[in-house]
């Protein structure tokens, strides 16, 4: 009996060091597979050089007629360009700040009044606002009308109206010269 028990003991050992050897090899492969998987994930998470390469953007101004607009893309984003009237000028400074859902001044918002330069995309849930072309909704701000759910926004890019909690963001800027800027 008790050589019958050491016999399946023994048995039962040779079964317990197999089955933890073969987790371990699974355990290892599954490591190596992990890994196998995870570099690519990670490296995908790395922006791409070209990406990299827009982290600025100069843009030529001089084409841009008094009244007219401009996108370029910057990090993967539209940026809206416009080239205000002195009539838009003179509304976007007139509106009483405390009446704003999100109180910035027109001053704040740009480095020269003629110029205004926002990210184009709706602070509510990240639609492309209408509104770069003359024959787009403006909305009844002047400015940009999101279709998505009906937020306006006026000659600064402020939220005027609908649920955008935010104006249209403002990315870093500065003008290299007369007729350029640099974004980014
Ligand atoms: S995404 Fe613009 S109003 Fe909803």
């Amino acid at each position: 009996m008790s050589a019958g028990a050491n016999i399946q003991n023994g048995q039962h050992d040779d079964g317990e060091t197999r089955r933890g050897f073969m987790q371990m090899l699974a355990g290892a492969f599954g490591a190596v597979g992990l890994g196998a998987f995870l570099v690519p994930a990670v490296n995908s998470l790395n922006p791409a050089k070209d990406t990299l390469a827009l982290s600025t953007v100069e843009v030529d101004l001089s084409d841009v007629p008094v009244g007219g607009s401009k996108t370029v893309m910057w990090q993967g984003k539209p940026i809206f360009i416009r080239h205000r009237t002195a009539e838009e000028i003179t509304e976007a400074e007139d509106v009483d700040v405390q009446t704003l859902t999100d109180k910035q001044t027109d001053e704040s918002r740009v480095e020269k009044p003629e110029w205004l330069v926002v990210v184009g995309v709706c602070t509510h849930l990240g639609c492309i606002p209408q509104g770069q072309k003359t024959t787009d909704n403006h909305g009844e701000f002047g400015g940009w009308f999101c279709s998505c759910h009906g937020s306006q926004y006026d000659t600064s890019g402020r939220i005027r109206k609908g649920p955008a909690p935010k104006n249209l963001a403002v990315p870093p800027y500065k003008f290299v010269n007369d007729t350029t800027i640099k974004i980014g």
